[in-house]
């Protein structure tokens, strides 16, 4: 009895370490594998006279290099999950390397460079592309290759700058608003024009201009509500920027007068399309220099323009004791304002 309840546990044992190996070998497998890849990799000298020779002419990134990229590389070295964490996308990421070297590209010397030993087919198991994943790269491919880094890895302009692009975004709208009933009353109450509209509700625009400047455009614009904003900023990073915008939309107000019961009278209208406009431009001008106090110099135009309901209603002759019919008056104002801002973030506060 005894001997059986150890025998159990013997087994029960024996099982665990067995279902132990089976967890920690493929590890050990793995790890033995990468240092011995590691250590594969680890640099068989290449024979740089087994690679064929550098174009002679001078290389132009954007017509020779970058379709051969294009054409046998991107499809693992792009900017979607590169294999290794090798970019060829732009010259920072290449010029890091990827997880096994930081010397892919060495500007000025493509006989030290690996990657063109890979493409040369000359490190085993690094065959790029790799075996049976692509046609490998004619000499003349590789000597293409070699002149351009050797010509000091030049990438186009436009690629360096890649950050710095025209960025653009509008969101477009169209939309139909029916109205049964009072459809002045609608336009009060939501600030819209009943019926069809169609615009831009947001478009946005971002400009370098130069090395570090920026210009931003924002608005928006919709066509039948006579609705427009436009906003622009140029600046530039410890320097200032330069702002200015204009905005106009409609204000609307309703043209029907109140209900008196007793005077069996439908209420009054003006019969007219009341509403106001209202406008606004303005400029700023700001300087925003490292250890200065921001400062902001501005100027605003404002502007109302249109017919405005009184909120006091007029006499209606039927019940002349009662205001109830409606009243309007006619309005034209502007204002102009002038900014001046300062402010100081002092460090440590
Ligand atoms: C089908 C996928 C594939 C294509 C196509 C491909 N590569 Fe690779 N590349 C890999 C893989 C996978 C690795 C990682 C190999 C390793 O570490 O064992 C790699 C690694 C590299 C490395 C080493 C990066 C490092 O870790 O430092 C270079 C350089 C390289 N490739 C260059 C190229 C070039 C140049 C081309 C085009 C001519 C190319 N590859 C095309 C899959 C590809």
């Amino acid at each position: 009895m005894m001997r059986d309840r150890l025998s159990m546990k013997q087994t029960y044992n024996s099982n665990r370490v067995s279902r132990v190996a089976s967890r920690v070998l493929p590890f050990c497998i793995a790890l033995v594998s990468f240092v011995g890849r590691t250590l594969a990799a680890a640099p068989p000298e290449v024979d740089a006279g087994k690679l064929p020779p550098p174009a002679r002419s001078p290389v132009e990134f954007d017509r020779e290099v970058k379709p051969i990229f294009e054409k046998s590389c991107f499809r693992c070295h792009g900017p979607e999950r590169p294999k290794s964490h090798f970019r060829l996308d732009n010259r920072e990421s290449a010029l890091k390397g990827g997880e096994n070297n930081k010397d892919d590209i060495v500007p000025g010397d493509s006989a030290k460079s690996k990657l063109i030993h890979y493409v040369a087919r000359l490190v085993e198991d690094m065959e790029m592309p790799p075996a049976g994943k692509g046609e490998a790269l004619t000499p003349e491919q590789v000597g293409v290759l070699r002149a351009w880094i050797d010509q000091g890895a030049k990438w186009s302009v436009g690629a360096e700058t890649a950050v710095r692009e025209t960025q653009f975004s509008i969101t477009p709208t169209a939309r139909w608003i029916g109205v049964s009933g009072n459809a002045q009353k609608f336009r009060e109450d939501w600030g819209v024009k009943e019926g069809f509209t169609a615009g831009y509700e947001h478009f946005e625009m971002s400009q370098p201009i130069g090395k570090e400047a920026v210009l931003q455009v924002d608005g928006r614009a919709l066509f039948d509500q006579k609705d427009y904003r436009v906003a622009l900023t140029l600046s530039e990073p410890d320097l200032g920027f330069v702002r200015a915008g204009y905005e106009t939309y409609r204000r609307y107000f309703n043209d029907t007068g109140g209900y008196y019961a007793p005077s069996h009278q439908a209420p009054l209208s003006l019969d007219r399309d009341l509403h106001e406009d209202i406008g606004k431009a303005w400029f700023d001008v700001g300087l925003t220099l490292p250890d200065w106090p921001k400062l902001v110099v501005g100027y605003e135009y404002q502007l109302k323009e249109g017919n405005e309901s009184t909120l006091q209603w007029g006499p209606s002759s039927a019940a002349a004791a009662r205001n109830i019919a409606p009243a309007y008056k006619q309005v034209d104002e502007s204002a102009q304002i002038i900014k001046l801002d300062a402010s100081h973030e002092l460090a440590g506060c």
